[in-house]
């Protein structure tokens, strides 16, 4: 079965280059398509390799240099906290919250992208930044859901400018909150929290203030984006896909409630699947556009330093030469040996690519996963005529006019 969406005019274009092309082509005088597997490995690994933070503004005002910080150690952070934050207490937390969040919108008639936004960065804020007061996490949160406004609002390729669609900073009141924040805790006037953003606040001589909030607020803008995009995808598939739900539900309900929030995906193998299917198939973002910090050569294109290069994790899951039917929604793909997994290393990157791949991969899986079991063990999903939802192509996929009830079982 075929899926019955069709990308824009734009990303069609740029799909059927791709395939003519071998992946890598320069859709304009500035902007160099990396599509082929290899390639943008390579490519992530050379632009990246000893990247250091920017210097301080104050610094640079100043004309002098920074205390000089690797990347990798900022990521080396918050990689060990996100592994303390692994365990079944912190799992339950997250589910907690995105129970507590759907339960208040019991019976209404929700926007299910609204709703999936909403889901997603509400329960992952305190994993980024936790013990903020109401009205923090109002600001906070108001400031991601402009962010994201502003992004469903524009498809890759409309007008110009399109090519700079990314994530903007998120906004002023977010980081006035991460300055205070970060401040009182390093006072002692605020209580030390098991975060994302605590290991800076013992960091902050060496990093400074404006350093030290630019980490932070990096993850607030990267919780902020494809983790909603992916749960709304989710949502679309299982509303759209009732045979799938209830294969879910059989493995869902049955899973023992103690393993599940231990180890999600080790306890419910085919949720896991398919959701690996909807992150291959709706991979958010669509497009990520970089710049070359230095000159390299992709096997007979040179990329020259300061010119701008595009990844798309979407235009490789979808590329007909890595995957057997790569537009057909089957999660049973990602089974041991499946004739129709992916044909080769490194097709299959939702999470981007070393040494900037994504941080939250995990705990966004587990969200995922634990969106699933309450859909398929809590609530019942109406969505009216699911067959004629579509997607439309933003800064990542969006399931149009999506809106459904939600009850309890
Ligand atoms: C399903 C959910 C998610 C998806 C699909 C996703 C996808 C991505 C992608 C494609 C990148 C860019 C990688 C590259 O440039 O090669 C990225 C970066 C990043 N993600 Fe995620 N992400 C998700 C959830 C999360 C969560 C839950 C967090 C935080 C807890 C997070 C934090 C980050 C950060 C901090 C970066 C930037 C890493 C760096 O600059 O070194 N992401 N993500």
């Amino acid at each position: 079965m075929t899926t019955p969406h069709h990308p824009t005019d734009f990303l069609q274009d740029l799909r059927t280059r791709s395939a003519a092309e071998g992946g890598v082509f320069w859709i304009n005088d500035d902007l160099l398509a990396v599509f082929e597997p290899d390639a943008a490995r390579r490519v992530s690994a050379a632009n990246w390799q000893g990247l250091l933070m920017s210097d301080r503004f104050v610094d640079i005002v100043r004309r002098r240099g920074s205390t000089q910080v690797p990347w990798s150690r900022v990521r080396a952070e918050w990689r060990t906290q996100l592994h303390s934050l692994a365990t079944a207490e912190h799992h339950t937390g997250l589910i907690t919250r995105m129970e507590r969040i759907i339960d208040a919108r019991l019976g209404d008639d929700v926007d299910l992208v609204l709703l999936a936004q909403d889901v997603a960065v509400r329960a992952l804020l305190p994993i980024a930044l936790s013990g903020l007061t109401a009205g923090e996490t109002a600001s906070v949160v108001q400031d991601l859901d402009q962010q994201l406004m502003r992004l469903i609002d524009r498809s890759p390729g409309s007008g110009p400018g399109w090519h700079r669609l990314r994530f903007a900073a998120v906004q002023f009141r977010t980081g006035l909150v991460v300055r205070r924040v970060l401040r009182e805790r390093a006072a002692g006037l605020r209580a030390r929290e098991r975060d994302l953003a605590d290991p800076f606040v013992d960091l902050l001589p060496e990093l400074g203030m404006d350093r030290a909030v630019d980490v932070v607020t990096a993850v607030l803008t990267a919780i902020g984006g494809p983790p909603g995009a992916a749960a709304a995808s989710v949502l679309y598939e299982l509303a759209r896909r009732p045979e799938w739900a209830r294969r879910l539900t059989v493995e869902l309900a049955g899973a023992d409630p103690d393993e599940f929030r231990a180890a999600p995906v080790k306890a419910a193998p085919v949720t896991h699947r398919f959701v690996k299917e909807v992150l291959r198939m709706w991979s958010p973002p669509l497009l990520l556009m970089r710049r070359a910090r230095t000159s390299f050569d992709l096997g007979g294109t040179t990329l020259e330093e300061g010119r701008g290069y595009v990844l798309s994790p979407h235009m490789i899951h979808r590329d007909h030469r890595f995957w057997y039917a790569a537009d057909v929604f089957d999660p049973d793909r990602f089974l041991p040996g499946a004739p129709h997994g992916p044909l080769g290393r490194g097709c299959y990157v939702p999470f981007g690519w070393a040494p900037k791949k994504c941080i939250g991969a995990d705990i966004g899986t587990v969200q995922l996963i634990a969106l699933c079991h309450l859909m398929c063990t809590r609530y019942r999903l109406v969505v009216p005529a699911a067959e004629h939802v579509t997607m439309a192509y933003r800064f990542a996929p969006v399931p149009q006019k999506f809106h459904g009830e939600l009850t309890l079982r």
